[in-house]
């Protein structure tokens, strides 16, 4: 780790070492940042091949969304503003605010677990600021602008799931001094980045992982190949997941309700039970079905 520790989240003025095992600092100007990681928009500076970037990668995305998106995504996805320009940081929180009481505050990249917890404990999501390169048009390592606002942001008008957030993140603040971040990242991967919805239309998306993603979406609501089962906090929670490819397990939530009232309760007797769990079985490997678990079937998506 490097001289910055995820524990203080006070910002020295270089990349965060908290995430992943890769040997590369993250990308992002870390000085322009104020103590609690967040910075100005510089809208100014983009230039004419990041909008495009921007106007291609929307374009992709939400032609995809019709049968394979929940319905909370696509209404709210216009909430981002025009699709062919970066959007003002300070716009989208305009309505924002006004929808759900959230805002977005741009930050230079990937920031540490205490910092990013105690912006959504205030209801302020993290945006990275930067666009990525063309050559990046497929897949980029760490998360970039589009993917935060488009992936995450427009699901924050959703009111249920804008509770479940804030209270991610004050349950975040409080698992830092249980040391159980671990844990809880895992709920995070499997529900904010990669979760599914049931709908009396079939399974839909409403991770931010999937929806920002221009071959997971369809994968992972259609293709025969994952596994799809029941939302359940504590197995979720001794779950392991691929960071390098599609997922092969996702988790089936019935409502946005649902995921709220979840994980509403103290998690303090949860860690207790989960870490007493995976000390007598193990961790359940990704793609792997309990013996108690009905799989979800997948249906044809409409408009395929
Ligand atoms: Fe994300």
């Amino acid at each position: 780790m490097s001289e910055v520790s995820a524990r203080t989240g006070i910002n020295l003025g270089v990349a965060p070492v908290t995430y992943g095992t890769g040997d590369r600092p993250p990308r992002g100007n870390y000085a322009r940042a104020r103590s609690d990681y967040t910075c100005e928009q510089d809208h100014s500076t983009y230039t004419e091949a990041e909008h495009d970037t921007y106007r291609r990668l929307y374009a992709r995305q939400l032609q995809q969304l019709p049968g394979l998106a929940c319905d909370e995504f696509i209404s709210a996805v216009r909430q981002l503003g025009a699709p062919d320009r970066i959007p003002r940081f300070e716009d989208v929180s305009e309505r924002l605010m006004k929808a759900t009481g959230w805002q977005i505050v741009g930050v230079p990249g990937l920031i540490p677990e205490e910092a990013f917890f105690a912006l959504l404990a205030e209801r302020r999501f993290p945006v990275t600021d930067w666009m990525r390169k063309p050559e990046e048009f497929d897949y980029v390592v760490e998360p970039d602008i589009f993917h935060d606002l488009f992936g995450h942001v427009p699901l924050l008008f959703n009111p249920a799931f804008a509770h479940y957030m804030q209270a991610y993140g004050a349950g975040g603040l409080k698992a830092g001094r249980l040391d159980a971040c671990e844990l809880l990242a895992r709920l995070y991967w499997y529900t904010v980045e990669f979760g599914l919805i049931d709908t009396p239309e079939g399974l839909r998306a409403y991770g931010a992982g999937i929806l920002s993603s221009a071959g997971e979406l369809r994968h992972s609501v259609t293709a025969s190949g994952p596994r799809r089962v029941a939302f359940d906090l504590r197995r979720l929670m001794r779950s392991r997941y691929r960071i390098d490819s599609y997922q092969a397990s996702y988790f089936v939530i019935d409502s946005f309700e649902q995921l709220f009232e979840a994980t509403a309760p103290d998690f303090t007797p949860v860690y207790a039970a989960v870490r007493a769990r995976i000390a007598a079985d193990g961790l359940v490997e990704a793609g792997a079905v309990l013996a108690d678990e009905r799989e979800f079937e997948v249906r044809a998506a409409q408009g395929s």
